[in-house]
């Protein structure tokens, strides 16, 4: 089984035509959750994939409790197997809302994010990973229609986007779901800006 290791976290890898390898996006979205998590506090991530944002958050930040939703039944799998605690659904189906289930400090998303047609698809349960739809926010715009709910008072999220998803589109939709917007780290790598979208309830 290939294994990689960062940040103090050795992650196995699940077969690369069934399970996303963490890539530039991950290791953004993973640096940006290290930099917002404080000790104890209790974390969720949508589309965990190989559980790498998740392994490396509990490997490093103490009395961190995180828990995770995936799609795909081989990335929930290899989840699990680095040690991760998540659960296969779409999206946040099966968690209790607000103060009849958990609720979350902080709450984070690598979504699909690329704009893809009919026949840019990929076959197989591999294309949850990059099919955003026609706009590339089909998947996010619903997370964002939900989030809100699983926060506790004064909870943020922690969003993945590229310069090709339409930042604008996706700052005017959390200012209108109560929402202050800030981008919290940028890189650049090839044709696109990968870029993290803070969300803090207010
Ligand atoms: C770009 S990958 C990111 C994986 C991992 N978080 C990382 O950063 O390496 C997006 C992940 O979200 C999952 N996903 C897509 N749609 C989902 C949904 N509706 N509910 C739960 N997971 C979903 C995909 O299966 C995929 O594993």
């Amino acid at each position: 089984m290939v294994e990689i290791e960062y940040k103090n976290t050795r992650i196995k890898l699940g077969p690369s035509d069934l399970v996303y390898e963490p890539a530039e996006d991950s290791f953004l979205l993973a640096d940006a959750a290290l930099e917002e998590a404080k000790p104890g506090m209790c974390v969720l991530e949508i589309g965990a994939g190989s559980g790498f944002v998740s392994a490396v958050l509990k490997a490093n930040v103490e009395g961190i409790r995180v828990f995770a939703t995936e799609i795909n039944p081989h990335a929930a799998h290899c989840a699990k197997a680095n040690g991760v605690e998540v659960i296969r659904t779409d999206l946040f189906r099966g968690l209790k809302k607000g103060n009849r289930g958990i609720s979350f400090d902080l709450i984070l998303f690598n979504p699909p994010y690329l704009p893809t047609s009919e026949d840019e698809k990929v076959p197989g349960w591999l294309n949850y990973a990059f099919d955003g739809g026609a706009s590339g926010r089909e998947t996010l715009d619903r997370f964002l229609d939900e989030v809100r709910n699983y926060l506790k008072p004064g909870g943020r999220i922690l969003v993945l986007i590229s310069s090709i998803t339409g930042l604008e589109a996706v700052k005017e939709k959390l200012m209108k779901t109560g929402f202050e917007v800030d981008i919290v780290l940028k890189k650049k790598v090839s044709f696109e800006e990968l870029m993290v979208v803070r969300g803090k309830l207010v």
